[in-house]
């Protein structure tokens, strides 16, 4: 059963990349789902926190996969003290109570979930809940958010766009040198000019082409880098253990990437 929402607080540290945190206002204010897509660890699970703080509304956020059924978002009837008593998902409280409800990597979900999204999603904004016999009407403080990432995708995990088509949608990229420099400060507190160097690399190895990567490093991946470089790790085991091995098992490419930052480092 889904754990407690994360309630609103302070916002955590979210740096805009665009005009995402305007856009995401907006269709809060309009009551409109959102769709983010984009790399791992380029800061939507982040944008999603900082904006549910903002709001001050609870956050209820599942994560997708394969096995999540359309009950496990609705809810179900559990047995408690020897009585059936109907028990909530995190969707169904999220309409019922308000807040935010933020499917992460969608696209894994069955397609039984996403036939509950689509009479949530267009204007009716109703949630059936066919077991209690209930249709629930979303409130003006609901919202939708799903995200997930095109890299990842293949033909047969593509949402429908019969559902795409229902929700607004945001590309993420990962932020410009110097933005990314300042969550890296931000994050983890090392020193502007080491978190640059650790851009620096990683704007190299995002343009090398060639070179046989299923994902790029990420914004996570350097954080984590500089993380250890201010718990006093060696420079070069750091970037080993959060950018080199992270990234690839092969050697040859494995090879490549430290030659790249080796380049830089000369
Ligand atoms: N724009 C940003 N502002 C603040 N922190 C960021 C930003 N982008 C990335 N980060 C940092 O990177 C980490 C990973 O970001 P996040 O978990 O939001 O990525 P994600 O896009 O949800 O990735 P995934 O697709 O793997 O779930 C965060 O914990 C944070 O430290
Ligand atoms: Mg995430």
């Amino acid at each position: 059963m889904p754990e407690k929402p994360i309630s609103a607080g302070k916002p955590p540290f979210y740096e805009a990349t665009a005009n995402e945190c305007d856009l995401f206002q907006t269709a809060w204010d309009k009551r409109l789902p959102l769709l983010l897509k984009g790399p791992t660890g380029c800061g939507k699970t982040r944008f999603v926190a900082h904006m549910a703080a903002r709001l001050g509304v609870p956050l209820y956020t599942v994560s997708c996969h394969d096995d999540l059924t359309a009950s496990d978002l609705t809810g179900r009837y559990l047995l408690k003290g020897g009585e059936t008593v109907w028990v909530d998902g995190p969707l169904t409280r999220a309409v019922r109570h308000g807040g935010i409800c933020y499917l992460d990597e969608v696209v894994e979900a069955r397609k039984d979930v996403t036939v509950v999204l689509h009479p949530l999603t267009d204007d009716r904004r109703l949630l059936p809940l066919e077991r209690t016999g209930e249709l629930l009407e979303a409130p003006d403080n609901f919202m939708l958010v799903v995200s997930y990432n095109p890299g990842y995708q293949n033909l047969l995990k593509q949402l429908k766009p019969s559902t795409r088509q229902r929700f607004l949608a945001v590309e993420f990229a990962f932020p410009e040198p110097a933005r990314e420099a300042e969550v890296i400060v931000r994050e983890t507190g090392i020193d502007p000019d080491g978190a640059m160097l650790l851009v620096r690399i990683a704007t190299n190895i995002r343009r090398l082409k060639g070179i046989d990567l299923e994902e790029v490093v990420s914004t996570r991946l350097l954080v984590y880098c500089a993380t250890l470089l201010m718990a006093g790790v060696d420079f070069d085991d750091a970037l080993n253990a959060a950018v080199i091995e992270p990234l690839s098992d092969d050697a040859d490419v494995k090879a490549g990437l430290r030659e790249a930052v080796a380049i830089l480092r000369s």
